[in-house]
């Protein structure tokens, strides 16, 4: 079991006073990799006391010199990316080099951030008050953006290095103090991913501002013209890419019962391909991140089972590592039809036209992104509007990135609007002073 890992607050390292650890299982061996501490409730509330005084001197820290700490933190996460991305491997078993590009993809989010913070924050308004009616222009308005106060950032388990430096980066070039609650592998599956928790949180976050990237069903509507290789490809990388546990993989095809059978074919010559087993040996494939997951996952393919699904291969489970496994003639009755594995099982539905598409998609709680298949950009353009999702991506799988462009969920899916530019927003209010003259 080791070293149990400390906790950092106010500049130092610190030894909880609970005695108690939480146990971080590699999903790999399924054994105790790391030991982390629990906080207790006091030491808890010490570190947002000690943020609240923090945050008033960062906050007074000129801009250009924040954004030259956040590029200076940028080069540093860069130059570590080796035992960074080892950590990644062992607890959450992403493949190695999928670690090493999160890691180099979070430094660069840093000193993009840091770049955009100085142009967002750098710049106020000026409105004079006779462009109103009734008004002469004796009242200045000048409006800047301030910072909120304390963030708290609680980033899930999939992304733990990039989906914590898109808040931390945005919190603190904007005048923020920070606590960061790094994710743990169980609570955070079985709550974020799916929702629940997030919906809770938001409804006892009373006037505290929230931002919030949730669960997501992301349908893939392929029709008749598409470009079926690039359909296919777009399938495999979009569904099963580390395992299918992204919020953005595709998790359930729309697909014209005239070119279904050629893509699944397609599809599954793919997954053929693909390398099962552990991260370490940048496997395609590698476990999901626990068990109780896996279990999930598990008896969301033998429900499809029951009701009938076209298995186009023999569902196959060690441990924690399941084989991608592709689910035909799945049916609305099915629970795999709604629910996000979150694991690298991907059903196809069949339909016969796009409305048929539009509509299982639009009946979804969740809204995070959706793609379309198409060489009919005007189709494109009408299916988009009508796809109740935060994101359409037109001819590819949804994706987050790149970090710069807007990220957000519609209904279930979260709250706000994410990507360097809105987060930085969102982690700021606006202040105004008005001079009155005589
Ligand atoms: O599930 C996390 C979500 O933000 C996905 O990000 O970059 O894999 O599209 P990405």
């Amino acid at each position: 079991d080791g070293e149990v890992y400390r906790y950092y607050a106010d500049g130092e390292w610190r030894s909880s006073a609970s005695g108690k650890s939480v146990a971080i299982v590699n999903p790999t061996t399924r054994q105790t990799q790391y030991r982390v501490q629990a906080c207790t409730q006091e030491e808890v509330n010490k570190v947002m006391e000690a943020a609240k005084v923090a945050q008033k001197a960062w906050a007074r820290t000129p801009l250009w010199k924040r954004a030259e700490l956040l590029h200076k933190a940028a080069a540093i996460l860069k130059e570590h990316k080796a035992p960074i991305a080892e950590c990644l491997v062992k607890e959450i078993a992403k493949p190695a080099k999928d670690a090493v590009t999160e890691v180099v993809r979070s430094g660069d989010l840093v000193s993009y951030t840091a770049e955009e913070g100085v142009r967002i924050l750098g710049e106020g308004k000026l409105l004079v008050s006779d462009s109103f009616p009734g008004n002469e222009r004796n009242k200045y308005c000048l409006s800047s953006k301030i910072p909120l106060g304390v963030v708290l950032a609680i980033p899930p388990f999939n992304y733990p290095v990039n989906l914590a430096v898109s808040k931390i980066g945005p919190a603190l070039i904007a005048g923020n103090a920070l606590v960061l609650k790094p994710p743990t592998q169980v609570s955070l599956l079985h709550s974020f991913t799916g929702g629940d928790t997030g919906i809770a949180i938001s409804k006892k976050a009373g006037m505290v501002p929230l931002q919030m990237e949730l669960g997501g069903k992301d349908a893939c509507i392929v029709l008749e013209d598409a470009d079926l290789d690039l359909v296919a490809a777009n399938i495999v990388k979009g569904a099963f890419s580390y395992s299918g546990q992204r919020c953005t993989a595709v998790k359930v095809v729309l697909i014209m019962e005239s070119v279904a059978d050629a893509v699944v074919q397609k599809v599954n010559a793919k997954l053929a391909k693909l390398k099962v087993g552990p991260p370490e040996d940048n496997s395609d494939i590698t476990p999901v991140v626990t068990e109780s997951s896996a279990n999930f996952i598990e008896g969301l393919v033998m429900d499809a089972k029951e009701k009938g699904a076209t298995f186009c291969q023999e569902y196959r489970r060690e441990g924690n590592l399941i084989w991608p496994l592709l689910l035909d003639h799945v049916r609305p009755d099915m629970r795999i039809a709604w629910e996000e594995p979150f694991g690298p099982v991907l059903p196809v539905i069949r339909i016969n036209s796009a409305e048929e598409g539009i509509h299982h998609c639009n009946a979804s709680n969740f809204g995070l992104q959706g793609c379309i298949f198409t060489r009919d950009i005007n189709k494109a353009i009408l299916i988009s509007d009508a796809m109740e999702t935060g994101t359409v991506q037109i001819n590819s799988a949804p994706a987050r990135g790149p970090d710069h462009f807007p990220f957000q969920g519609l209904k279930d899916s979260g709250i706000g609007s994410q990507g360097i530019t809105n987060s930085i927003n969102m982690m700021t209010k606006v202040k105004s002073t008005v001079i009155n003259l005589p």
